[in-house]
Formats: structure tokens, sequence, C-alpha cells
């Protein structure tokens, strides 16, 4: 008995094709124009989604929280999510699907419908062949319609182009501007407390070559309802600004220099924690030497001699914050650092002649 195989030469037999099936945009005008404005339409609401982006990335304020517990505006507010995130992966993500769901669109019921048969063949086409690619690539071009279709292809690239714009609105996450930093909320009058337990403190409470981290009062102050003066991210923006340490030395150890020579208490002084070179937080503190140390890039500041940068890459020396005691006898400042608390950065030297005219000459 003669087999399949034996009778054509192949395993199976070629079923052949389908009767080719027409899409409704192939044979009806009217759904073809419906598609393409439903494809435009999710074009157009990916743009207006991403302009959301920007627009929630300037109004929405960062603290404010959805779906938590608890008042959102006391600071006190847990669980829940950002409502900025929330709103950036909403327009984002709703954004890119649809531009993925257009463009699917686009290809499965606009774009050329035939159906073809390939052959196998050996791995390297042959010179006849790439020319057939390229002319069925130049082919697929003419048909998907790009140059016909302008509502579609502006609305693409105006959707695809509108991706920049949040890329280039989160640049202003890379660090706050310099001129930002002119100020920390510190004043005259603020008690100095210990950055753990905001307790204030008295010159008595420090022994010679002590060193204490400590932090301006208002940290730790709250409102008549209870509730911090200061929350949220602009707690953590002052806090990068306004952290001290306060040591303690013998006051014939110290040299201050000319209008520092009542900046300290009993020898205690007040310096910024934050390392002029990079701005890494400071207080490796060596007692017998009054040198403090960064841990970062090992710049060495001397804090019985204003400050002054002895080793390493920092170039400015530690900022220093006048002190006094109040009517109770506790540390106070006597009124802002009267220099730039902040790594250093270009415009440094504009910023400090603003901060001079302030206190009214050089600190
Ligand atoms: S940040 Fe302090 S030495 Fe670099």
């Amino acid at each position: 008995m003669t087999t399949e195989i034996e009778r054509t030469g192949d395993p199976i037999a070629d079923p052949g094709l389908a009767p080719h099936q027409y899409r409704p945009q192939d044979v009806d005008g009217n759904q073809e124009r419906r598609t393409e404005r439903q494809i435009a339409g999710m074009f157009g609401v990916a743009t207006l989604l991403l302009i959301g982006f920007c627009v929630a990335y300037f109004t929405i304020d960062s603290d404010v929280r959805v779906f938590a517990f608890g008042d959102p505006n006391s600071g006190d507010a847990f669980g829940g999510w950002s409502a900025q995130n929330f709103t950036f992966g909403t327009t984002l993500g709703g954004a890119l699907l649809l531009i993925g769901i257009g463009i699917i669109q686009w290809a499965k019921k606009l774009m050329g419908d035939h159906e073809m048969v390939e052959m196998r063949h050996p791995a390297r086409s042959s010179d006849e062949d790439r020319s057939a690619v390229m002319a069925d690539i130049n082919a697929g071009v003419q048909e998907s319609g790009i140059g016909r279709r302008p509502l579609i292809r502006n609305s693409l690239l105006g959707a695809v182009g509108a991706m920049g714009l949040p890329a280039i609105v989160m640049l202003r996450d890379l660090g706050p501007l310099p001129h930002s930093q002119d100020e920390t909320v510190w004043k005259k009058g603020m008690r100095v407390v210990n950055d753990v337990s905001g307790a204030p403190i008295k010159p008595a409470d420090l022994e010679v070559g002590q060193l204490v981290n400590a932090e301006p009062a208002i940290f730790f102050e709250t409102d008549d309802e209870g509730h911090p003066v200061i929350h949220g991210h602009d707690l953590l923006a002052a806090k990068a600004k306004a952290a001290v340490i306060v040591v303690r030395m013998r006051p014939e150890d110290i040299t201050p220099k000319k209008g520092r020579e009542n900046w300290g208490v009993e020898g205690i002084l007040c310096y910024s924690k934050i390392c002029t070179h990079v701005g890494c937080p400071i207080s490796l503190w060596e007692q017998q030497t009054h040198h403090l140390l960064c841990p970062c890039h090992q710049s060495t500041f001397d804090l019985a001699d204003n400050g002054k940068v002895i080793f390493g890459p920092a170039y400015r020396p530690l900022p220093q914050l006048p002190l006094a005691v109040d009517g109770e006898g506790y540390l106070v400042a006597v009124s802002d650092f009267p220099e730039i608390v902040a790594p250093s950065y270009p415009e440094l030297a504009r910023d400090q002649e603003k901060l001079n005219e302030k206190f009214g000459g050089e600190a």
C-alpha cells in the first residue's frame, strides 16, 4: 500500500490557506474612519495624561497622602500613598498603556492585511531576497499609511514627544537650587536642643571635651492642636540644613577670630553638622586635638580655630552658629548662621556676599 509520504513526498499534506477574511475596516469606509478616530483619541488622551503628570508635579504637595489614616494635614497621618506618587503612577502608566494599545490597534485594524507564504531557505538570504526584503519594508512603510494618515501620525508623534516632559520636569529633583541654601530655620533666641530627646541644653549639662548632636527647638514644637509646627518634607529639608554639633572646650584653648569673641558660652561652641565639601553629616570628634573628622572624604576641621579646614578636600571652614543663654540659662542661637550651610557650589561667593549684607559685614 502506498503511504501519503511516498505518494506526495511530504509528511503532512499542505493544507493550503483558508479563504481570506476581510476586516470591517477593509470593506467599510465609515468603520475605517471610526477606528482611525479611536486610535487618535487614545494618543490624544495619552498626551493629556502626560501634561497632567507635569501639572501634578508642581501642584500637589509631596506631603499629601491618599487613603491614609488620621488627619493628613497634621503630619500624624500614617499608611496610604503619597498623592503625588499616586498621580505620577496613574498618569504616566495610563499614557504608556494608551500609546501601546493605540499602536497595536493601528497595526491590527488599519495596516496592510496580506497573508503570505514563506518557504524555508538557506540561512543566508540571496542578494535578490535582501533586495526584496528592503522592497517589502518600504512597501510596509507605505502600507502603514504613515504618509496618508496625518491625524494618527501627528497624534502619535505628539504623545511620544510629550513623554520627554516628565523627564525634564523631574530634573528639578536632582537637588535643591543653590540659592535656596542661604538660610536655615535658626533665628535669634531659638533654643538649642538635644536632637534625640528634644531637651534644651544648659552649659552645665556639658563637660569639657563633650560633643552633643543638636537641633533647633522648633523641630520639637507643636501648635495649639498638638500638631508639629514643621513636619513631613519641610521638616526633612530644614533638618538637612539646621543640624548642629555643640562642643565644650577649655576657653583658653579657643582662638576666636576677630568679631567672634563672644560667639561661645563658657567654652561651648556650636557648628553646622553639614560638611562643606559635599554635605555629609559630621560628628567624629577628637577631643584632645579639637578636630572634627568627616567620615566621607576625611576633611578635618579645627573647632578651636573657627572651624578651619586643616586636612582634606573641603576648602571652606565649618559654619559657626553664635550662641548665648536665655533668661532661664538655656543655650540659644544669637542669629541664623552668618555663613552659608551647604556643600560648596560655584555661585557660593555671590550668595555669601548677599548674606554678608544681611548680617552687616563679613562673618
Ligand atoms: S563630604 Fe566631608 S569630606 Fe567630603
